[in-house]
């Protein structure tokens, strides 16, 4: 049994380890459908009941992939979180309406073949967004159709999550949290605590880097975020590698490696770290296999990491990663 967490005002608990469901659907270099079926099934298998994905990875194909493999399984359905607004193309504030979203959400419901959806996140939409109350007043009236049980937002920056948690009906707010991007546990997340809303970690790998296997001779294929979006060139540049350059990643990670418990792999230990934050309800790691799926399931079981751990860990980011980082999300 995984542990979990309360998730926001919802009145469901998840595990505090979910999958994240981006690598299975698309951006990520050639992931087949068995592949991305078994890997979410190991998942589940491990014991995971949150899964998040966004209608545009794969284009949908995300989406179905959760689909196929929730109906061959049967049973308890894990919570599922997806995503919208990425698909409008200029990708601009006003086209963030309600009819809009809606159209966004008939999809989703479509593609995951239900009636209503867990929870909609909007997917880092322009920083005006979150300033209008007309937004949430419209999601407050599709959440009323029975189409969406809850609606959260998915940020770029810290500040965008702390608007954003000020507007009615916001039950969670997705961010980039991990060893190499610290800043939300200094200024956002004590405030998301009392606002009693759910925080939903991503990227907790920075891209795999945190696994402590990548080297400077790593390739990754044409279609991968991690060959494309290393400045920024498709979407935010804190999404690949959560924005650190890849040189100063690789030595940040060689001075990590020795607080590794033993025992444990460097990828369980990154999740570890994020689960010391208890604003964090649950960390979403992505996976393009079931042995990927099985070891980050494995974080959970790991003891809590020691102050000296905690503070060696910080002086790592400090010293190498906050120079590149901290001040631009
Ligand atoms: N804007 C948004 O809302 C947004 C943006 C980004 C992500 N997300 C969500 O956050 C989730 C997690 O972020 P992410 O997928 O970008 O990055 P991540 O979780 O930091 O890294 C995932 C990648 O690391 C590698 N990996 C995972 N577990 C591993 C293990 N145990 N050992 C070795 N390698 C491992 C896999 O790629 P390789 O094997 O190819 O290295 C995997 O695809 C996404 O799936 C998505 O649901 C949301």
């Amino acid at each position: 049994m995984l542990s979990t967490r309360p998730f926001g005002p919802t009145g469901h608990d998840v595990t505090s380890i979910g999958f994240g469901a981006w690598a299975i659907g698309g951006t990520w270099g050639e992931v087949t459908e068995a592949d991305a079926k078994a890997t979410l099934h190991a998942a589940l298998d491990g014991g995971m009941t949150f899964i998040d994905t966004a209608d545009v990875y794969g284009d949908g194909r995300s989406e179905r992939i959760i689909r196929a493999v929730l109906a061959e399984r049967g049973g308890t359905r894990p919570f599922v979180a997806t995503k919208a607004g990425r698909r409008l193309s200029p990708h601009l504030a006003e086209g963030y309406t309600r009819a809009n979203i809606e159209g966004f959400i008939d999809r989703s419901l479509a593609n995951l073949g239900v009636d209503c959806l867990d929870l909609l996140q909007l997917h880092c939409p322009p920083t005006a967004v979150y300033l209008e109350a007309t937004t949430f007043d419209g999601l407050a009236e599709i959440k009323a159709t029975g189409k969406i049980a809850a609606f959260g937002v998915s940020v770029e920056t810290i500040e965008e999550a702390r608007i954003a948690i000020r507007q009615p009906g916001v039950v969670s707010v997705q961010i980039i949290y991990n060893i190499f991007r610290q800043r939300p546990a200094e200024v956002f997340f004590a405030e998301a605590k009392a606002a009693n809303v759910a925080v939903i970690a991503r990227v907790p790998l920075a891209s795999g880097l945190l696994t402590g296997k990548m080297s400077a001779d790593s390739t990754f294929a044409a279609d991968d975020h991690r060959s494309f979006n290393r400045n920024g060139e498709a979407f935010d540049k804190g999404e690949t590698f959560s924005g650190v350059p890849f040189d100063v990643a690789l030595a940040a990670v060689d001075e990590l490696r020795p607080l590794v418990p033993e025992g444990a792999t460097m990828a369980a230990f990154a999740l570890r770290w994020i689960l010391m934050a208890d604003a964090v309800t649950v960390v979403i790691p992505g996976a393009k296999t079931p042995a990927q799926s099985q070891a980050n399931a494995a974080a959970d079981a790991l003891p809590p990491l020691s102050p000296e751990t905690m503070a060696a860990a910080r002086e790592v980011y400090d010293r190498l990663v906050a120079p590149h980082v901290h001040g631009l999300w």
